[in-house]
């Protein structure tokens, strides 16, 4: 089974760069199913149902979330009934949404798991121990298993990583927006990246225009963050490739789309 998870798409120019490229990486990769992380989708803040249909209208079979899940306030009226997406299932029991599910491949099923890492975020429950319960769970259905930890240290997403080598087939990390260039197969056969990266506005903070965060670093006073519309883009993604009889993955490869990293089709 092949995986292409393209990193959180932060606003329109997000948005724009994968309706440019889905097809062109979907021709090169051939992928079996494709992920995308869409937390930051609406104006680097949340999700609204009109991307999330159109998402899945260019291409994209499965979106993951994160801390930002709930900043369009129109989630809560959608998230129920959005089977192609999943939030952090360590959010606490009953939150809205869910955050495992199955994807039909070829008659195959691949679970797809979101978690949220607690190190200098919000308070949630254990990602850890969660982890655990939700692996046992999609097990006893599939062997082919892909979780997206949205965090911040890199510390708990290594030590995600090394938890779930052997028991999952892939675990990406996701949140802080730079492509780290540590992807590699863990010993017992986890495909694993601590950030994938982000998919938006090249020449930013994070996908944010630059002179409000400056400003920011220089006063210390509140200012407002926005997403520059126009000018250059990035596209942060990773490829893998999972065995189909162990479900353990044979290949992760980066995948970095900007001006000084250009695509070669
Ligand atoms: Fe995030």
């Amino acid at each position: 089974m092949k995986i292409l998870f393209i990193g959180d798409i932060v606003g329109k120019p997000g948005r724009e760069m994968i309706k440019e490229n889905i097809e062109i990486l979907k021709t090169k990769f051939q992928p079996d199913v494709t992920i995308v992380n869409g937390e930051n989708a609406a104006h680097g803040k949340g999700i609204t149902q009109k991307i999330y249909k159109n998402l899945l209208e260019w291409g994209v079979d499965v979106i993951t979330l994160g801390n930002h899940t709930w900043d369009k306030k129109e989630v809560f009226e959608f998230i129920d009934e959005a089977d192609h997406m999943v939030r952090p299932a360590n959010f606490p029991p009953d939150t809205p949404g869910k955050g495992m599910l199955f994807h039909e491949v070829k008659g195959r099923k691949l679970a797809v798991i979101n978690l949220q890492g607690r190190t200098f975020l919000p308070p949630l429950d254990d990602p850890f121990r969660k982890a655990e319960t939700l692996i046992e769970e999609a097990q006893k259905k599939t062997p082919y298993i892909f979780i997206d930890f949205h965090a911040e240290a890199t510390s708990e997403k290594q030590a995600m990583g090394w938890f779930v080598d052997g028991r999952v087939s892939a675990m990406v990390g996701t949140h802080t927006h730079v492509q780290t260039s540590d992807e590699r197969i863990l010993p017992k056969g986890t495909a694993y990246i601590t950030d994938v990266g982000m998919t938006g506005p090249y020449d930013s903070v994070l996908g944010v225009e630059t002179g409000a965060v400056i400003r920011k670093f220089l006063t210390g006073m509140p200012v407002r963050f926005e997403i520059p519309e126009q000018g250059r883009t990035i596209l942060s993604a990773v490829f893998i490739h999972i065995n189909e009889t162990s479900g353990l993955a044979d290949h992760i490869q980066r995948i970095l789309i900007n001006d000084d990293h250009p695509f070669f089709q």
